[in-house]
Parts: C-alpha cells; sequence; structure tokens
C-alpha cells in the first residue's frame, strides 16, 4: 500500500520505518529540518536499538522517501497515520493537541477522498470527533477518519511495532476498517488480535493504558514508602505479591519511578479531560499516582542531604540519565530531574550514560558530562544510579571503589546486587528497602 507517517520523532520514525519492512511504500513527512535531513541520511536523530540498521535498509529497499511538506506525491497515498507529538501543554495538565489539529488541516488540504486517515498520537477522548468536523470542512467531503492507537515502548519499539500483543482501531466506516486490515495485514496473519472498536473506546484504550501502567509503579512506590519507615522491604514484598499471577510482576519495581514523553503527561491530560468532561473524581486517583511518583524524586535529594550535609561543593556522579535503559530520550527523566535539582542545590553532578550525553548537552549544559565510567566516578563523595543500564549492572564494584572519595550508593533503581556491592567496601543505600550495611 502507499502511505504516509505524518511526524517522524520516536513514534513516527519507528512506525515509518515497521511499514516499509512490511513492504509498503512510504512517505514520511517531517517539518524539523534537521531531523528530516538526518532520516533521508539513514542516520537515526535519537537512540533506538534495532531501528538504527532498520533505517538504511529501508531507504535502500526504495520503500521509504521523505519530505517536508504534503504534494501530489503524498496526496495519492491510500492511507496517512498521523504520529505528531501531544506535549503537555505550558501551565496546564491538559494535553496539547495544536500539532495534531495542525497535521490534520494540512492533510486536508491535499488529501483524496478514498483515503483513510489514522491517528496514532496519544490524544484526550473526544479528539477525534473535533478532527474530522476539521477536516470535513477543509476537504469537502466525508473523510474516513479512524483513530489506531500505538504501544510502542522506547527501547524495543521497532520489535514493538512489528510484533504488537494487539491492534486497536476505533472507526467510523466499514472502509477504514478494510484498509487498516489491508496495511496490519502481514502482523495480523500472524495471529496478533485486532480490535474494532468505536473511535472514542479506541482514543481512551491508550491513555487508560498508561494510567494503569503509572498505577501499578506508584503502588509499590508507595508501598516502599511504608516500608521505608517500617524495616520491611518493598523488593522482597513486590516479589511476593507478584508471584499471584492477578497481580503479575511487571511494572511492579520500587525506585525513583515513570517518566519519559509518555506515562506523566498521559495521566496529567487524562485527568484534565475527566474534569473538562465532568467526571474529575472518577480519575482523581491519578493525581496521587502522580505525587508518589514525584515524591520518590524528593527522596533521593533527601538521602543525598542526609549523606552529605550542605551539598555545596559536594561531587556527586549519576550513573544513567535517560528515563530508561536502550533509551535517550530525557523527557521527564527522574534521573535528570534528581540531577538538576542536586545542582541547583550546590552539587557538581557528573553525569555518565552510554548513549544520551549528546542530548544531555542541549538539554541541560549545567551538568557535566563525563564519557568513561571510572573517570565518572572519580572523586565523587557521593553515586547515584539514576538508569538501569546493564552496564552498570555488571561494573566492577571494586573498580569503582578505588576511585571514588567516599563509597556510598543510592541504587534509585533497586538493580545491584547489594551483597556484591558491600562486598567491595560500599555503603549501599536502595530505596524502599532497609538495606544493613556493616
Ligand atoms: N514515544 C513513545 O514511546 C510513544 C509511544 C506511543 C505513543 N506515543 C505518542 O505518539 C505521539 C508522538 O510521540 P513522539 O514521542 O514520537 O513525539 P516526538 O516529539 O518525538 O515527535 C513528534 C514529531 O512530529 C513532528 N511534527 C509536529 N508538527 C507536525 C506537522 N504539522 N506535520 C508533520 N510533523 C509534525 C515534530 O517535528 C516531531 O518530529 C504522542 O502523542 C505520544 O504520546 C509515543
Amino acid at each position: 500500500m502507499k502511505v504516509t507517517v505524518i511526524g517522524l520523532g520516536y513514534l513516527g520514525a519507528t512506525h515509518a520505518v515497521a511499514m516499509a519492512e512490511l513492504g509498503h511504500e512510504v512517505i514520511g513527512i517531517e517539518p524539523d529540518s534537521q531531523k528530516l535531513s538526518s532520516l533521508a541520511q539513514g542516520i537515526l536523530p535519537f537512540h533506538e536499538p534495532g531501528l538504527d540498521a532498520a533505517l538504511p535498509r529501508a531507504i535502500s529497499s526504495g520503500r521509504l522517501k521523505f519530505q517536508s511538506e504534503h504534494n501530489e506525491a503524498s496526496a495519492s497515498a491510500d492511507l496517512h497515520f498521523i504520529c505528531v507529538g501531544t506535549p503537555q501543554t505550558k501551565g496546564s495538565d491538559a494535553a496539547d493537541t495544536s500539532y495534531v489539529v495542525a497535521a490534520a488541516k494540512e492533510l486536508a488540504a491535499w488529501i483524496k477522498p478514498t483515503a483513510v486517515v489514522a491517528g496514532k498520537s496519544t490524544v484526550p477522548v473526544g479528539t477525534a470527533a473535533n478532527l474530522k468536523d476539521v477536516m470535513d470542512d477543509i476537504a469537502g467531503f466525508d473523510v474516513h477518519l479512524a483513530w489506531n492507537p500505538e504501544f510502542l515502548r522506547e527501547g524495543t519499539a521497532l520489535e514493538d511495532s512489528l510484533r504488537p500483543d494487539r491492534i486497536v482501531v476505533g472507526t467510523w466506516s466499514q472502509h477504514s476498517v478494510d484498509v487498516l486490515r489491508e496495511v496490519y495485514g502481514p502482523i495480523i496473519a500472524t495471529g496478533t488480535p485486532f480490535l474494532e472498536l468505536d473511535v472514542p473506546t479506541a482514543e481512551l484504550v491508550k491513555v487508560s493504558a498508561n494510567a494503569f501502567l503509572a498505577t501499578k509503579i506508584s503502588f509499590i512506590n508507595a508501598m516502599a514508602e511504608v516500608a521505608e519507615v517500617s524495616g520491611a522491604d518493598a523488593v522482597s514484598l513486590a516479589k511476593a505479591i507478584g508471584y499471584d499471577d492477578r497481580i503479575g510482576s511487571k511494572f511492579l519495581r520500587t525506585g525513583i519511578g515513570f517518566g519519559g514523553g509518555c506515562l506523566p503527561k498521559d495521566i496529567r491530560g487524562f485527568v484534565a479531560r475527566a474534569e473538562e468532561l465532568g467526571v474529575g473524581s472518577a480519575v482523581e486517583f491519578l493525581k496521587d499516582v502522580d505525587a508518589v511518583n514525584l515524591r520518590r524524586r524528593d527522596k533521593v535529594v533527601e538521602l543525598a542531604n542526609q549523606e552529605l550535609g550542605d551539598l555545596a561543593g559536594k561531587s556527586i556522579t549519576m550513573l544513567g540519565i535517560s528515563f530508561k535503559p536502550d533509551s535517550d530520550d530525557l523527557r521527564d527523566s527522574p534521573a535528570l530531574e534528581i540531577a538538576q535539582r542536586l545542582t541547583a542545590l550546590g552539587a557538581t553532578v557528573t553525569v555518565h550514560d552510554p548513549v544520551s550525553l549528546n542530548s544531555l548537552a542541549t538539554r541541560s549544559p549545567e551538568l557535566s558530562r563525563e564519557e568513561n565510567l571510572i573517570e565518572a566516578a572519580r572523586g565523587a563523595e557521593l553515586t547515584i544510579l539514576g538508569t538501569e543500564w546493564k552496564l552498570y549492572r555488571e561494573v566492577d564494584p571494586q573498580e569503582l571503589a578505588a576511585v571514588v572519595k567516599a563509597k556510598t550508593i543510592i541504587d534509585g533503581r533497586n538493580v545491584l546486587d547489594v551483597a556484591k556491592w558491600q562486598a567491595a567496601d560500599w555503603r549501599v543505600i536502595a530505596l524502599g528497602r532497609n538495606v544493613h550495611n556493616g
């Protein structure tokens, strides 16, 4: 099929490559000239394992092309995917849908009557109905608009796109269903469930899934707060309750909490939308989910204060700065916020991260960056593990012990082998755990 992918960020770039891998002819549309030129040269502008190799492959197959705006070539497509951002609105909790509206308007001026538009961005329930009115007015006909939320996870984005748990589509026309079934045909053929829903339900699936996941993480972090004052161990607690298959052990690890470009803004946007609809109390609990999550960041700052007293002039090393491993995404990263707050309190924070130092240089230039792990740790009076990159789990604590000034580490992700670190003479402080240091 001939498709366009509008907006080539984390979601759109992955989706465009995935569509080309499935054998479709894809035009990616992206107005950011730097991003566009990088993609067109086969260089992924962000870190995403597997996608970096798949992008040049898709380009050389001749099935993936790029342009900055619509033209006759893109207008002839049978299907258009809208993948632009829906960030949190500045000064409010609501999702900013202005990019989606702008992308829909631009497309409506070019679209052919038989083409289908599939929104993939995460939007507040009710957005698609408004977009359809706007698009119908501009196009002068009944546009086949559908919502097709995306569930990919950064770090495994391409794999998630090609082998998703399920495909969800919300449609107003059988034609939209048929076209979407066709485009996802090879994936459906492998047995992936294809759920045909009404549009508001499809919009809600994504935000409610993210609300559930955020709640699960904050649940165990709330238990960690209780564990910390009662001598209990939240890691063992999570393991013990996770054996119940109604609960499950995934997303039940205590630590500095969730971040990234989705969960935080999606739960806030959900509350804001529910309030607009007059049912704010139904999802009021998500404010607590958010608050529990943010309190974990406060906790680390508090622990740093307890360890070092006045932070002015103190050297702290942050191991990992992205919001999750296998990604260089710094949007609402807990490790980044903690590093920024420690810096604001006078500490000198040196950051190590295997892939995020370039994005950090633009995002937060006041933090010092060090590519070599041992050099990053040299002279540290406190070390904090901020992102659970595999390399930090595997690092030899003896080697780090030899260069730091004080052998104290806060394990912000509860991934270190405490006994091994203690054997190397480290004092380990772990969130939600009553670790006995000798
Ligand atoms: N990042 C994820 O893991 C993920 C997963 C599932 C869903 N989502 C959702 O997907 C959407 C996009 O997220 P993202 O992380 O890719 O955001 P992003 O900010 O990385 O990318 C958005 C892109 O859209 C481009 N854009 C803006 N206006 C445009 C226009 N009018 N026409 C064409 N392109 C335009 C921007 O330049 C940018 O490159 C959001 O709604 C997000 O919630 C993201």
